[in-house]
């Protein structure tokens, strides 16, 4: 039986993570947080792809990736999230469970943050807690590929 592969895709800038404004992203590098999640990963038999991208274009080439491999997509789309249609049009195609994740609480922050192009076209939203995040985004992943979850995306209308 193949093993459940969840995907992680992490946009610009977040190769920066543990030099980047550490006050607001934390001191872990993203190295650091990929192989906490691969760890997570091992404990549950779960098989992990982690993708970092500084374009615009090759997100969308890693949520197409996803869409047609992953059972599972958590994606922190940095900047993009707050710009790209491009970046919501490819997630609104790509049917397995994903995840929208922010180290962040975009919300708590400049106005040019609370939109999020990617939200409306997601199960469900993580930010605000730093690296741990992406843990609990892994539990939610978990949660939806298992039934442990429901997905209520079925029942909205856009
Ligand atoms: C971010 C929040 C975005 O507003 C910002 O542009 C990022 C990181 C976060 O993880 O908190 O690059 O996605």
């Amino acid at each position: 039986m193949t093993k459940t592969l969840f995907y992680i895709v992490n946009g610009p800038n977040l190769n920066l993570l543990g030099q980047r404004e550490p006050e607001i992203y934390g001191h872990e590098t993203l190295a650091e947080i990929e192989q906490s999640c691969r760890d997570w990963a091992k404990k549950r038999d779960i098989a992990l792809t982690t993708h970092q991208t500084n374009s615009e274009g090759t997100l969308v080439d890693h949520i197409q990736a996803a869409a047609k491999d992953a059972d599972a997509l958590i994606i922190n789309p940095g900047a993009y999230t707050h710009t790209s249609i491009a970046l919501h049009d490819a997630l609104a195609a790509c049917k397995p469970p994903k995840i929208e994740l922010h180290l962040s609480n975009p919300h708590a922050r400049e106005p040019f943050r609370h939109r999020s192009f990617a939200s409306s076209v997601v199960n469900g939203v993580i930010c605000g807690f730093g690296a741990h995040g992406y843990i609990l985004a892994l539990e939610a992943a978990y949660g939806l590929t298992h039934g442990l979850t429901s997905d209520l995306t079925l029942g909205r209308k856009s």
